[in-house]
């Protein structure tokens, strides 16, 4: 969906929408259920790591719109790729879901109880979008990313993890209804309620000093420093939140990756989805140190350092 399409449902135009997010288009999953989205990125990420499915001890899928209330999209996962050997579930963490799983997966690869684990970022949000709202509508699209983490010999890897969250922001970025506190009821006009909420001004200030203490952090507890890191892969919320960030972390724009012109704001699938085209670009080399960083609705935000 371009922004011209989008020119035709509100009143917005190609010209806003690229200033002020640089987004130019974004993927909608028509026909498909989160699940579907998630399989396939899994499917390539088992491909590309030459995993066979038994070995996958563990799913962690981070996403705001599983196919089901009950169970968990990472068990529909299970169930449509024949992972038995996993335990399987989700991460309901917003745009930092892929960087909470990461996190879990790495604990539990270090502490020694699994070998393997298959980590997913995956959101369907155009079905959480509300059409009608030129504030959300223009941001969000579809997507998944997936990869495997393996115990390993070696110091390559995940150097560590920060996450991190303050739900004193919570109605910042909600949906209000749907849940246990305000269930659907067939006679209750919810205009919009019970789609994506958000005041983008007040969440774009605390992301963008943030996501730039998380980068810090993560590069600072394992001794290094800025200068020491290749690429940032950061959240695709917005093209100015990730220049505000490389501006105060004092990292050069051309040491961070960009593909949100192409996708929008996919949440949890956004990391995994630029760190995959970055990885398919050739912009990561082994034994580069990685920056993953991301933000969103709790509020919610964490970062991950790999050298590669
Ligand atoms: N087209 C045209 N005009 C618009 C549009 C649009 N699509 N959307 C808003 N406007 C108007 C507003 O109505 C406002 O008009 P007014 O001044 O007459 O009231 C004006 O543009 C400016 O609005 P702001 O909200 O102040 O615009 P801002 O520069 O802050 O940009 C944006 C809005 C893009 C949402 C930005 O604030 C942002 O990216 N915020 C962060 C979002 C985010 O990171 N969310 C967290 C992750 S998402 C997750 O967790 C699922």
């Amino acid at each position: 969906m371009t922004n011209a399409d989008l020119e035709k449902i509100v009143d917005t135009s190609d010209e806003w929408i690229a200033s002020r997010t640089g987004i130019r288009e974004r993927r909608i999953a028509n026909g498909m259920v989160t699940s579907d989205l998630a399989v396939i990125a899994a499917t390539n990420a088992l491909e590309m790591s030459g995993t066979a499915k038994d070995e996958i001890e563990m799913i962690i899928l981070g996403t705001v719109t599983p196919d089901y209330r009950l169970p968990s999209a990472a068990c529909v996962v299970q169930q449509k790729m024949g992972l038995n050997n996993a335990a399987a579930f989700d991460v309901v963490a917003a745009c930092t879901g892929f960087i909470n799983a990461l996190s879990i997966a790495s604990s539990y690869i270090e502490n020694g109880n699994i070998k393997k684990a298959l980590v997913i970022g995956v959101e369907k949000l155009s079905t959480f979008t509300n059409f009608k709202d030129r504030n959300t509508c223009v941001i969000f699209g579809d997507g998944a990313g997936a990869v495997v983490v393996s115990a390993e010999e070696g110091d390559r890897g995940i150097i560590n993890s920060f996450i991190k969250s303050d739900g004193r922001y919570l109605k910042l970025l909600w949906s209000e209804v749907g849940g246990a506190a305000n269930p659907y009821s067939e006679s209750f006009d919810f205009n919009g309620t019970d789609k994506i909420m958000m005041n983008g001004s007040d969440i774009f200030k605390i992301a963008v000093k943030e996501m730039s203490n998380a980068t810090l952090k993560v590069i600072n507890d394992a001794g290094l420093t800025v200068d020491d890191i290749s690429i940032v892969v950061p959240h695709q919320a917005n093209i100015r939140i990730i220049e505000s960030l490389a501006k105060r972390i004092k990292i050069s724009m051309d040491k961070v990756f960009l593909n949100i012109a192409k996708y929008g704001n996919t949440s949890a699938a956004s990391v995994p989805l630029a760190l995959d085209e970055a990885n398919r670009e050739g912009r990561i080399k082994d034994g580069d140190y990685v920056v993953m960083v991301a933000f969103g609705g709790g509020l919610i935000w964490g970062a991950t350092l790999v050298k590669w």
